[in-house]
């Protein structure tokens, strides 16, 4: 076992290309889509430091600038808002620039979750680590992180987060085939497979995006193969993990039974934003009796879609070149 068995990074991989959310990702990760009035990936480092963990390293892709720009000094609205004596919203722009000792690394090409956390072996070193991803928000009112940081300090092994889902939705998510421990919340992990069908998950525990890694993982990141999809599959490596506990010291999951919203999914993304302002003291008293008047017309009325995207203009897409000549 490694001598620096205390956890104290955090790495956040950010540079997927959010395919769902496009054309809103077009230009902009979609970590940085707002939830409420703050950006997807500003509580996800909250949660970092809430949990002790002030050294965030962030994988990042294409269009990083809106991500390293969030968390570094604005002079300029600095400045706008201390003329107007706007303290509060000073405060708040100032918040998220001193909120953790930051760093960033560029993945190059987006080849998986895998290969986005094994971009990290220089920072980290040989120490165990968090990994948080930069699209799922954990509630802060319940605790996730802590609790797979106790639990690594205690077994010295490698934990991941998870969550009992419906069977219909498991073939979305990495599945554990687990074994009871003595703790109600934590289970020994045997086996993974990544988006199985509803009849091949092995249980309906999926894996959140909360992992704390022992070091060996880079070792193993290093020989895995592209998987599914031809990226590096994270789970791929804990599988392998999981099944040499001699060596790697196994895998752990620790069952979270709270508020875990998927902004990376458009539905979840929506419901994220309804169930955080809701409960907001400046938004909750005037969105809570608006939303019961909206549900209550809902029932009554014709559904009536509007479509996605409204009729192509310009008719058929044309080349620069087709336009030129
Ligand atoms: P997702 O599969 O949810 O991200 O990866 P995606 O590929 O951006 O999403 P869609 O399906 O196209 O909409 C989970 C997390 O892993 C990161 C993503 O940024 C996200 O936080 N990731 C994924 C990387 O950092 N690099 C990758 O190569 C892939």
């Amino acid at each position: 076992m490694a001598n620096h068995d205390r956890v104290t990074k955090a790495v956040i991989p950010a540079a997927g290309l959010g395919t769902r959310f496009l054309p809103a990702t077009k230009a902009m990760p979609k970590e940085m889509l707002p939830v409420v009035d703050k950006p997807a990936i500003q509580y996800v480092v909250e949660e970092a430091v809430d949990a002790g963990l002030h050294d965030v390293l962030m994988i990042t892709g294409r269009n990083k600038n809106a991500l390293e720009n969030h968390f570094d000094r604005n002079a300029e609205l600095e400045e706008t808002l201390v003329k107007k004596g706007d303290t509060d919203r000073l405060e708040k722009v100032n918040y998220s620039t001193a909120l953790a000792d930051m760093h960033y690394v560029r993945q190059g090409d987006p080849k998986g979750l895998g290969h986005a956390v094994l971009r990290a072996k220089m920072h980290v070193g040989r120490e165990p680590f968090a990994v948080l991803l930069g699209d799922d928000i954990i509630d802060a009112r319940d605790d996730l992180l802590k609790r797979m940081l106790q639990v690594q300090a205690e077994r010295h092994a490698t934990v991941v987060a998870l969550l009992e889902v419906d069977p219909d939705s498991i073939h979305l998510y990495g599945a554990a085939a687990v074994e009871e421990t003595d703790e109600d919340d934590v289970v020994r992990i045997t086996g993974l497979v990544e988006k199985p069908d509803k009849e091949h998950a092995p249980s309906n525990y999926a894996i959140i995006g909360r992992y704390v890694l022992r070091p060996e993982v880079f070792d193993v990141l290093e020989r895995t193969e592209p998987g599914r999809g031809g990226e590096i599959q994270l789970t791929d490596a804990l599988q392998s993990m999981a099944e040499a506990p001699d060596w790697t010291g196994g895998v752990y999951g620790v069952v979270f039974r709270g508020r875990r919203y998927d902004t990376g999914d458009r539905l979840d993304y929506i419901k994220a934003i309804i169930r955080l302002a809701i409960d907001r003291e400046d938004l909750g008293p005037e969105l809570r009796p608006w939303l019961r008047e909206f549900a209550s017309e809902l029932e009554d009325e014709p559904v009536e879609f509007v479509e996605e995207m409204p009729a192509d203009p310009t008719g058929p897409i044309q080349t620069l070149s087709a336009r030129d000549n």
